[in-house]
């Protein structure tokens, strides 16, 4: 029967001794390639000097060097429960990289701390990244014992301080082994050296962890790889990373959106009976029941729990490049099979390894972790990582050097799958027996949006009802839609989570554009915090009648306003989500106007305002009339 084999990576600062350990690993399970241990021994009686147990790494280091992939040199051991392949070795180049990609997927890992100098800031960037990556299976070995002289004292010093900085992260090391790793002590078993000791020793411990199942259970998750053609047919071939799939299955490709049924799971040689089901971790090739157009990048599900789509995602990112990480940047970003551009939003914050605290800085460096928030031009399917990890990680590349990669989640943003047009059938559209020209002869003006945008308290609402007030004076035919107010009728059944938020963008996009086809100025007072909510309304609209207006002012402006006194009880918790204190706020990239609430009186705004109505929409001006002419 064949053994189970689990993937182990060893993590720790440098010269902890991780090398050492992985020699003197192998050496006690007699792992080392024939003749390896003679070759050791006689070199160090050569040169008198105590066998050096990291000099195994060099020979694994060259062939590595010199290898294409990360497959071909694995390094392993065995116990009598299972082979171990530890995914990665210190020294290797790619070490962080290949973690962060999901290229080398650990099961458990080994966290070496030098007994002498305890916990070290890459002792903690390695702990973070195995709780960024959610790796709960964690040994950690306090190595080099024997230079403090075995003593207990010193043990449970480092023990703690360990242990609490791991549980500032949530995480609890299955032990805590006291080794000598030159001496082999503490790795196969204990000494008497460390008799105080009353745990397992390293591989014991090791032996405990369990294998990570595959998960099957998971929605299905299947990264198109390539499209194969043959004589008329069309073979979609990729891994699946997650859940299952079979013949019969109806499957929906994102980001386009397109469903299609499995017809076949291709096989070479073809096997008897064909094969009818697949799940995580096959590499698979199939065929649709129709012509769809699928590629490279696209993301096969199930139509229920399909990925989310979206064109903005927050990340949290180990940052390996040179060149820091700044705001506005452009990289390359890979999910899974897809690239994309992708462009540094903002910065949100970078994480103080020490202390654990976020920090607001505008640039990310070299070895740092931190969130980020990217927006792409194309809709990318993805998912949160928590919820699929295959899915939700990502790695940035800077031309063709990777720079970056972390882990997905959408906190605060929407999926924005439900805005799609979902191409319902069977509808006729009805012309009207009326010309927006003749509405417009009426009315003396042009029917418009006029869409303000900005965060709770910087006077939307106040100033939409005024201008609709002095437009009316005016004899304009106005109307304000106002967020408290249709979210009492229209929208009583929305929230404030960010799938919410959208949802009542997009109702109340499309009832100011009938607003504005019904010939009226529609002045919406909505914070509206996505980009992508409000492009879709303009989009709704006719092409020049829709009119962005950002009222702005910042967060500390409107919390000292605070005229309903949410921001007090968003700041206690009372509140989730609030926009501006614990929901994002996008700013707008081009308004048609902004008005600045900080700078300026409700009346001088009042007439900026009306004043760019007049401007761009009324009949009185020469403008308007000529665009109202060519229509
Ligand atoms: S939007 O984000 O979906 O555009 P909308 O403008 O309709 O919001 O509603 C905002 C108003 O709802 C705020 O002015 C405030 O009175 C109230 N409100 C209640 N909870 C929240 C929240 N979590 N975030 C922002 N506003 C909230």
């Amino acid at each position: 029967m064949n053994k189970e084999q689990m993937n182990i990576v060893v993590v720790g600062h440098v010269d902890h001794g991780k090398s050492t350990l992985i020699g003197r690993l192998l050496y006690d399970t007699d792992s080392l390639p024939e003749g390896k241990y003679e070759e050791l021994k006689a070199v160090s009686e050569k040169r008198n000097m105590p066998l050096e147990w990291s000099f195994v790494l060099d020979a694994f280091q060259a062939e590595r060097d010199q290898a294409v992939t990360i497959d071909t040199t694995r390094i392993w051991f065995k116990t009598e429960k299972r082979d171990y392949v530890i995914i990665d070795a210190p020294g290797h180049r790619e070490f962080l990289k290949n973690m962060i990609s999901g290229a080398a997927a650990a099961d458990a890992a080994v966290l070496v701390v030098d007994a002498a100098e305890g916990l070290k800031e890459q002792t903690r960037r390695h702990a973070y990244l195995l709780h960024l990556l959610g790796l709960k299976q964690i040994v950690v070995v306090v190595n080099k014992m024997d230079l403090v002289d075995h003593d207990a004292g010193r043990f449970n010093d480092v023990s703690n301080e360990v242990t609490e900085y791991l549980s500032g992260l949530g995480l609890s090391p299955m032990a805590i082994v006291p080794i000598s790793a030159r001496h082999g002590d503490g790795i196969a078993s204990m000494s008497e050296n460390m008799d105080w000791y009353e745990g397992q020793s390293l591989l014991k411990t090791l032996d405990r962890f369990v294998l990570q199942p595959r998960p099957v259970a998971r929605p299905l998750r299947f990264p198109i790889q390539d499209v194969y053609k043959t004589e008329g047919e069309r073979i979609l071939v990729g891994r699946i990373e997650a859940g299952r799939l079979r013949v019969g299955d109806t499957l929906m490709f994102s980001p386009a959106n397109r469903s299609a049924t499995v017809t076949s799971i291709e096989n070479w040689p073809e096997q008897d009976p064909p094969q009818v089901d697949a799940r995580a971790g096959d590499i698979v090739g199939i065929t649709l029941d129709q012509r769809i157009f699928v590629e490279r990048g696209d993301i096969g599900s199930h139509v229920e729990k399909a990925p989310m789509l979206t064109n903005v995602f927050r990340a949290n990112i180990f940052w390996l490049s040179d060149t820091a990480l700044k705001e506005g940047k452009s990289y390359t970003l890979k999910l899974g099979t897809r690239s994309a551009k992708v462009r540094v939003q903002s910065i949100d914050h970078v994480v103080n390894t020490e202390t654990l605290q976020h920090d607001k800085k505008t640039e990310i460096k070299r070895n740092d972790m931190a969130e980020i928030t990217l927006r792409s031009r194309e809709m990318l399917a993805l998912d949160p990582y928590t919820e699929n990890p295959s899915t939700g990680r990502c790695v940035l590349l800077d031309g063709f050097d990777t720079v970056g990669g972390g882990i997905i989640h959408m906190r605060g943003y929407p999926d924005q799958r439900n805005a799609l047009p979902t191409g319902a059938d069977n509808l006729y559209e009805v012309d009207h027996l009326l010309t927006a020209q003749e509405r417009m002869n009426r009315n003396g003006h042009r029917g418009s949006v006029i869409w303000f945008t900005g965060l709770s308290g910087a006077g939307k609402s106040t100033l939409a009802m005024r201008v609709e007030r002095a437009l009316f004076t005016k004899g304009y035919q106005t109307y304000v839609l106002d967020g408290d107010n249709v979210r009492k009728g229209l929208n009583a059944d929305l929230g404030f989570k960010p799938e919410d938020r959208a949802e009542n963008i997009r109702r109340v996009g499309e009832v100011a554009a009938l607003n504005a086809d019904a010939g009226l100025v529609c002045l919406t007072a909505f914070i509206s915090p996505y980009r992508a909510d409000r492009t879709r309304a303009r989009q709704t609209c006719k092409d020049g009648d829709f009119h962005e207006v950002y009222i702005k002012a910042d967060v500390a402006t409107c919390e000292s306003r605070d005229p309903k006194g949410l921001y007090k009880k968003a700041r206690t918790g009372e509140i989730p989500n609030f926009t501006g204190v614990s929901s994002p706020y996008e700013a707008p990239d081009k308004p048609e106007l902004v008005v600045d609430t900080m700078k300026y009186s409700i009346e001088e705004c009042v007439e900026q305002i009306t004043d760019y109505v007049e401007k761009n929409i009324g009949l009185t001006q020469e403008n308007t009339r000529d665009k109202i002419k060519a229509l």
